[in-house]
């Protein structure tokens, strides 16, 4: 493997987590790597990629490996991709602003949160490298319309609807720490609509009480219609479990689908992503491109969610470790770190490039 520069000589992201965990505060660790209730989807989306058997392919020439795909119609240098992840700033002063820069660093696309400590044209200043803009909704239709009409205008190449969260997920640890955004920082993202602040003295998580009083719990399919007649960008839908609504959500417009369970931080026990999968990419049979993410620790994960027929996957945790330690070269050095074991794995599969990651190579047992 290539030698990366890594710091606290931590060598995978169990590492980097272990580190980041020493650089954190009690409340910034527990809200990123909690999930909800007994955090049962949380470990699954590990164990099951753990769970599944690869059949690699021997004597194939692997000399010359090729790992760039396109997501979109844009090039990635590696078939990994930023997940939108809130609050970077409790990580690292610099927050999405070092995490946009390391993204282009290593070419490949950040997904940008609704709730992000910096706002939408500060980070496409920071960066010339290719952003998708998150989106939640809110009641208030006026809000959803400018975030999307501002990330259309700043530069972003799509919109990414995330539709696991009418309400946020009982996060028991958030709960307990009473979750709240530090003095200083906000969601920069709604200044001006006086909802860049999490409301304080809450008995619950900040978040939660702040998403009950303002995310549109009545939203439906329909409203995909809506938010496709209002913008030009693709609409990329996240957080799809089931054949079913992958279906609907290609009827009503969605350009791509994410499959995702928003890393067990939603409903708990729900099926772990890499299960999901199969199911989703039937249905979908190659009308639109669908990634996946959750639980995504090690290069074999993401040549297994591959070989199910995902285009690409995201990262969520495992970059907020890095920016947490070391900032953007933090963030950088997990995307190297995965991308150089996903490149081993290729090799020690027998696949040159991204086409030659197949179903075949999955154990028959963990196809059916
Ligand atoms: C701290 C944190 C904050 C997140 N914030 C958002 C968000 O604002 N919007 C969203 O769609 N998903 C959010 N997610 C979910 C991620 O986009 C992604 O689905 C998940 O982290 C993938 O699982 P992984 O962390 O195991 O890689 C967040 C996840 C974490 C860990």
């Amino acid at each position: 493997m290539k030698n990366l520069e890594m710091p606290n000589n931590s060598i995978n992201v169990f590492d980097l987590e272990a580190v980041a965990k020493t650089k954190l505060t009690t409340l910034a660790f527990d809200y990123y790597s909690s999930g909800a209730c007994d955090e049962k989807t949380l470990s699954a989306n590990m164990t099951a990629f753990q769970d599944i058997w690869l059949r690699p392919r021997m004597l194939v020439d692997v000399s010359n490996r090729n790992m760039t795909t396109t997501v979109l119609g844009q090039q990635i240098s590696a078939p990994i991709m930023i997940a939108p992840a809130a609050f970077q700033c409790l990580a690292h002063a610099e927050g999405e602003l070092a995490t946009a820069r390391a993204a282009d660093k290593f070419g490949t696309t950040m997904v940008l949160s609704t709730l992000a400590n910096y706002s939408i044209e500060e980070v496409r200043e920071a960066t010339a490298g290719n952003l998708w803009f998150q989106l939640y909704v809110y009641k208030d239709k006026g809000v959803t319309r400018s975030l999307i009409e501002r990330a259309e205008k700043a530069g972003y190449t799509a919109l990414v609807l995330t539709v696991d969260s009418p309400l946020l997920g009982r996060r028991e640890r958030d709960v307990r720490n009473k979750f709240n955004l530090p003095a200083g920082l906000v969601c920069k993202n709604l200044i001006g609509n006086y909802l860049e602040q999490l409301p304080a003295g809450s008995n619950d998580s900040g978040l939660a009480s702040y998403i009950s009083s303002l995310y549109d719990t009545s939203l439906t399919w329909k409203d995909l219609t809506w938010f496709k007649s209002i913008t030009k960008l693709p609409v990329i839908v996240k957080g799809i479990l089931r054949g079913d609504d992958a279906a609907r959500a290609i009827e009503y417009g969605a350009d791509a689908i994410v499959v995702s369970n928003h890393g067990g931080r939603q409903l708990d026990t729900t099926i772990p992503t890499i299960q999901a999968l199969p199911e989703v990419v039937e249905a979908v049979d190659n009308r639109v491109e669908v990634y996946m993410d959750g639980g995504i620790r090690r290069g074999t994960d993401i040549l297994k969610a591959i070989a199910f027929g995902a285009r690409a996957v995201l990262i969520g945790r495992p970059f907020l470790w890095g920016l947490a330690v070391a900032g953007q070269s933090g963030v950088l050095t997990v995307l190297e770190m995965l991308r150089s074991e996903f490149d081993l794995s290729m090799a020690l599969s027998g696949c040159q490039s991204i086409g030659d990651i197949t179903p075949d190579l999955i154990a028959s047992e963990n196809r059916k």
